[in-house]
This record gives C-alpha cells, structure tokens and sequence, in this order.
C-alpha cells in the first residue's frame, strides 16, 4: 500500500500511551456530545465572545451577553472543558479560547466539515449500518427516496443544499487555480468536464483562455442548474451542456467533436469501482492518442498532512451512507487498477494542490 511519509508516520506504529489511547476511545464513545457541544459553542457566539475578550469572561458575562440561561451556558462550558476547546483560570474563574477552539472557529475548512455534517449527514448517519450491510445509501431516505443523493442534489432543503454546495466547493475551488495551469499547458481547443456540476470549472476555463469551448456532461436536472448559474456570463457561450446518466452503461459520450481534454474534477468517486471501470471504458472509446484524460481527486494516500486524509476517509462515510451507498474517497492504488482496466495508463500526477487534490493525467 501507498503511504505518504505523514501517513507512513502515523498509520504504521503504535504512537499512544496507555491513558492517551484511553481517552481517545471515550472520545469516540461520547463522540455526538463531543460534536453538538462543539457545535452549539459556535453556533451560540460563546467562541467568538471568548476570542474577542482579552482576559476571558466569567460564566455570567456569558450568560448576560447570549441571553442563554445559566444552566445551558454551564453544561456547554463544562463539556467544552473536557473536549478541549475552552481553558478556565481558576484563580478568577474566567474561561478563555483554547487552541482547538481557535481552529473550530476560524479554520474554514473545520467549518465547511462541521455544516456539512450537520445539515447533510447527522441524523442519516444513524442507519450506517444498513447501509454498510446493504450497499445503498440508507441515511438518505431521511431526505427522499432517490437512489443516490445526485438525483436529488436540486430538490434538497435550502439549508443542506447550501452545505452541501459549500462542502463540495470548497475543496474542488481550491484547487482550480493550479489545475488551469496544468490543463491548459496542454493547449486543449476542447474540454469535456465530466460532472460539470453547477459549471464553475467550466466558467474559470472559458475566463482563462479566449477560444476554449467547454462541454458539460451531467445529470439532466443538473444542467437545469448549470444553465441557470452560468446565464450572461462572459465566456457562457462558450460552454453546452450534455444530459446523461453515466450509471447507465448504454449511455455513451458525445461524438460530436474530438475532446482534446476530458475533465473529471472530484467526479469519480461519486461511483464504485465497478462503474468507474465502465465509465472510463467509455471515455477511453473517444479518446485518441493525442488526447489525455484529466483525474483529479482527493486521493487519501498521497496526503501530505495526516488531518487532510483524516477528513477523506471519513467523507467516505457521507458517499457510504447518503450519497450511493458504494463509493468513497479512493487511494492511489484503488483509481489506478480502474484506469488499467479501462484500458488507459498514468501519464503523469501532479500532487498537492489546493487543499490536496491530485491530478492523475491518463492516456489511452
Ligand atoms: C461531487 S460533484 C463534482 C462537481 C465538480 N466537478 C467539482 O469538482 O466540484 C459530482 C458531479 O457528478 C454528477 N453526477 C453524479 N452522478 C452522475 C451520473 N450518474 N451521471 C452523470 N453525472 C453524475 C453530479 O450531478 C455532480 O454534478
């Protein structure tokens, strides 16, 4: 197995002490107190008073300037001292910000994860197990009865369609300036973007050079999105879309035109192996020699800070239990043995960009 040198460090030896590792595994045990406290500590302002006070506040300051009662200021005070993120002075009682409760503040990457995960996973999370058992995405029956979330992407309640959007964005929109560099070094005058989503690649394309033309290939009820977004915009003309379910396996891609690049940016692992392996067979059918196949992914293995795999292997969870029920965040090994099997090999990979995006450049 493929493992970065944080990974090799971490995953590979037993690091913690008795009482450490006890600690952890009662983390775990309390783990949605853990997360609602942390949550509510946020949403409730207590953080951000406690940031901004320069020796700390008592416990009735807080009460008097969130209007919450003593009783719920104590219970959160109190758990937030067990989790970490609050210290208290003894001497003066007076409670100031921790450096994990700094990061649960202002990190926004902590932020996009905790929205995400209480507005789209929280209360479906409690039918993993069904899920896990089953392959279908159990938690997302809390939502509609859809067979994977994608379907339902347009129809969610405002709030967790927002995290949703957020989530999703903030990783891919991180990586978009660096991975502009790396597409377009290869000159392409056409760009099919494989899961094109709501177009903003697309759009970023058409802004960074003048002759591209894009071509979307999506759900049907996401180019309705798409066209919606992108409308008026400089460059829009530039971008079509093309409805398809790629599940299903007599849908082909377009042949209008030769694709010198074909695009799929946080794509693939929205699908198991076995259907990624039918979906590049059928990208690899309109490819030439001269054309390349562009992957980039959050691929957990090559991640060069622990924290970041971290967070892939547990959004692994979220594709698990609401998204299809069977895919994940892949390793390197995992998206390589589908590319094989499409009839394709790596290229080239560029790592490290954004918030720790590859991208895997294939050919046929
Ligand atoms: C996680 S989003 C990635 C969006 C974008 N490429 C990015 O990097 O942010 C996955 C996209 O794949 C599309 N998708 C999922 N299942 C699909 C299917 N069966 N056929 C076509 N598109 C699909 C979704 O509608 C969504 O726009």
């Amino acid at each position: 197995m493929h493992l970065s040198p944080a990974l090799e460090e971490r995953y590979t030896q037993e690091k913690m002490s008795a009482p450490e590792a006890q600690r952890l595994a009662q983390f775990i045990a309390w783990g949605p107190m853990v997360f609602q406290v942390s949550r509510l500590m946020v949403k409730f302002g207590i953080l951000d008073l406690l940031r901004d006070s320069n020796e700390g506040l008592t416990r009735a300051e807080l009460v008097e300037k969130t209007s919450l009662s003593d009783y719920a200021v104590k219970v959160l005070l109190e758990g937030s001292l067990s989790i970490g993120t609050v210290l208290v002075n003894p001497q003066t009682d007076r409670y100031s910000l921790s450096k994990a409760g700094w990061f649960l503040l202002t990190d926004a990457s902590t932020r996009v994860n905790m929205n995400f995960n209480q507005d789209v996973n929280y209360e479906g999370l409690f039918r993993l197990e069904e899920a896990l058992k089953e392959g279908k995405p159990a938690g997302l029956s809390h939502f509609g009865s859809w067979p994977t979330v994608y379907e339902g992407l347009s129809q969610l309640p405002a709030q967790v369609q927002k995290s949703w959007f957020d989530f999703d964005h903030f990783y891919s929109d991180a990586s978009f300036p660096s991975a502009l560099q790396v597409v377009f070094g290869y000159h392409p005058r056409t760009l099919l973007d494989v899961g094109g989503n709501t177009g903003k690649w697309a759009m970023q394309c058409v802004n960074f050079d003048p002759k591209v033309e894009v071509t979307i290939v999506d759900l049907p009820q996401q180019l309705e999105m798409m066209r919606k977004q992108t409308q008026g915009k400089p460059g829009a003309d530039r971008i079509s879309g093309y409805g398809m379910n790629l599940l299903d396996p007599a849908n082909a891609f377009p042949t209008d035109r030769h694709y010198d690049i074909l695009w799929m940016s946080q794509f693939l692992d929205c699908f198991s192996m076995d259907e990624i392996i039918s979906i590049l067979s059928r990208a690899a059918r309109i490819m030439d020699g001269e054309s390349r196949l562009c992957i980039m992914e959050t691929l957990w293995d090559r991640q060069k800070y622990e924290t970041s795999a971290l967070c892939l292997t547990m959004t692994s969870v979220y594709f698990t239990d609401i998204a299809n029920g069977n895919s994940k965040m892949y390793n390197t090994e995992d998206m390589e043995t589908c590319i094989k099997a499409a009839g394709l090999h790596i290229d080239e990979i560029h790592d490290h960009l954004g918030h720790g995006h590859s991208i895997l450049v294939c050919k046929k």
